[in-house]
């Protein structure tokens, strides 16, 4: 079979980390990575083309030959890319259609779809401002915190968790006001679930067919000790000791086959990723939310962890026959620590010049928020550097990534130091 040209689409350490796995197939061609990052040209092409410019996509596509197109982020699947680009003949789109993007565009579409195919979910009721008053005698059946989000995409700060109900029914009423702008208009009001969290992947080719990627857990907020503001993820660690053969066993049965089959129920097409937020309340997975893509900063450990060649599965997938393509993972462990900037999830300088690269040997540094400024590479983000490492053990790990940090340097680099210490006790 001819190799295949691939046009990646995203700009963060997610799309460093698959263009990183992507650039060692031999399936592969040539990789094109739209817009890419300071990072990604060590794989490919970067080119300056929004993944929301579906013209200029559908040129770039005549022009390069493209064969398959792998979207990174979510606003281009919610925008419908696969509905425009999957019929194009020798054309893949490895992704969700827009009908299935709604499991992330839309969190009422999330929750009826789960609740309908009896997936373990929160309780929820689903207001706009019409029902407000409602929403405020639902909120007052519920104990506090009491969560809050907004129904369509919000970059990740849709939800808020509040601890007080007069705040609570005030800030359903500013979310319903446009807070988000339309993303509110309508707001899901959840019952507050407690457990720790994990993110399991799924890559499905919208035929029944599924593999189950390396599990990992993400660090949202911004301090040690899960403390401050979320932000988009400080690091994450792969395998996830509690997400053990019995735990994976009810996501695969409770989750993962009702999920497959709802989709299909719904004449839905789906050949893509799945991402499963879930969060273990006493050993029973509940799902949190589910995302239409891989998740960032787990992508960059997940990679790491798959032996197998990703453009041969992602490939199957697309074409609709995942049939028995094998999904190998490594056995050891793999963490990423991620470098911000000063200031991060706040407003931050960019620009900043980042040395001491060269010096790092133990981990692949996949690039956030980079880019070439001549010859020098700047800070172009909050998220700046996924520093990643496979190891025998977390504590092996952490430390590679730990010891890579020390090279490192930029005006105001930050990061976690306890990214995977909670797990590092359950580890057997
Ligand atoms: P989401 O964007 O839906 O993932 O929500 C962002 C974060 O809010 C999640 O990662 C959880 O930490 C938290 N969260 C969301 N829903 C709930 C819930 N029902 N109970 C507790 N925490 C939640
Ligand atoms: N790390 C969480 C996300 O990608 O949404």
């Amino acid at each position: 079979m001819d190799k295949l040209n691939i046009l990646l689409l995203g700009s963060g350490g997610r799309e460093s980390a698959l263009a990183w796995k992507i650039a060692q197939s031999p399936r592969l061609n040539k990789l094109y990575i739209a817009p890419g990052n300071g990072g990604t040209e060590a794989y490919g092409e970067n080119v300056a083309m929004s993944p929301l410019d579906f013209e200029a996509i559908g040129r770039f596509v005549d022009e390069k030959s493209i064969d398959m197109i792998v979207v990174g982020n979510e606003d281009p699947l919610v925008a419908g890319i696969y509905d425009e680009f999957a019929n194009r003949p020798g054309l893949l789109v490895v992704g969700p259609s827009k009908a299935g993007a709604a499991l992330e565009g839309s969190k009422d579409f999330a929750k009826q779809f789960m609740v309908d195919n009896n997936i373990p979910t929160a309780r929820y009721r689903s207001f706009t401002a019409e029902t407000l008053e409602d929403g405020k005698k639902f909120l007052a059946t519920l104990k506090a915190p009491y969560v809050l989000k907004a129904d369509g995409l919000a970059a990740g700060k849709g939800v808020l968790i509040i601890d007080n109900l007069d705040e609570a029914c005030r800030s359903l009423e500013e979310m319903l006001g446009g807070m988000f702008g339309k993303s509110s208009a309508t707001v899901v009001i959840e019952e507050f679930l407690s457990g720790i969290e994990c993110s399991v992947f799924v890559l499905t080719d919208g035929n029944g067919g599924y593999r189950i990627l390396p599990v990992a857990k993400d660090y949202k907020r911004i301090g040690e000790g899960d403390t401050g503001p979320n932000t988009g993820g400080m690091g994450a660690v792969s395998p996830v000791p509690f997400a053990d053969d019995k735990f994976m066993e009810k996501v695969e049965e409770q989750i993962i086959k009702p999920t497959i089959k709802g989709l299909a129920d719904r004449g839905i097409i789906y050949r893509g990723f799945i991402f499963l937020g879930l969060i273990n309340v006493e050993g029973q997975p509940m799902v949190i939310e589910y995302n239409v893509r891989m998740g960032d900063p787990e992508t960059e450990v997940v990679m790491l962890r798959i032996d197998s060649d990703l453009v041969e599965l992602m490939e199957a997938a697309a074409s609709g026959n995942l049939g028995d393509k094998e999904l190998a993972q490594s056995p050891k462990t793999a963490v990423t620590v991620m470098a911000v900037s000063q200031g991060y999830p706040g407003s931050y300088p960019k620009g900043k010049e980042i040395t001491g690269l060269e010096k790092v040997t133990e981990s692949p540094v996949f690039h956030a928020g980079t880019k070439k400024d001549g010859d020098r590479l700047v800070t172009s983000g909050g998220r700046v550097l996924a520093v990643s490492s496979l190891g025998d053990s977390i504590a092996d790990a952490l430390l590679k990534s730990y010891n890579s940090l020390k090279n490192i340097k930029f005006d105001g680099i930050g990061y976690r130091n306890d990214i995977g210490r909670d797990l590092e006790k359950l580890e057997k």
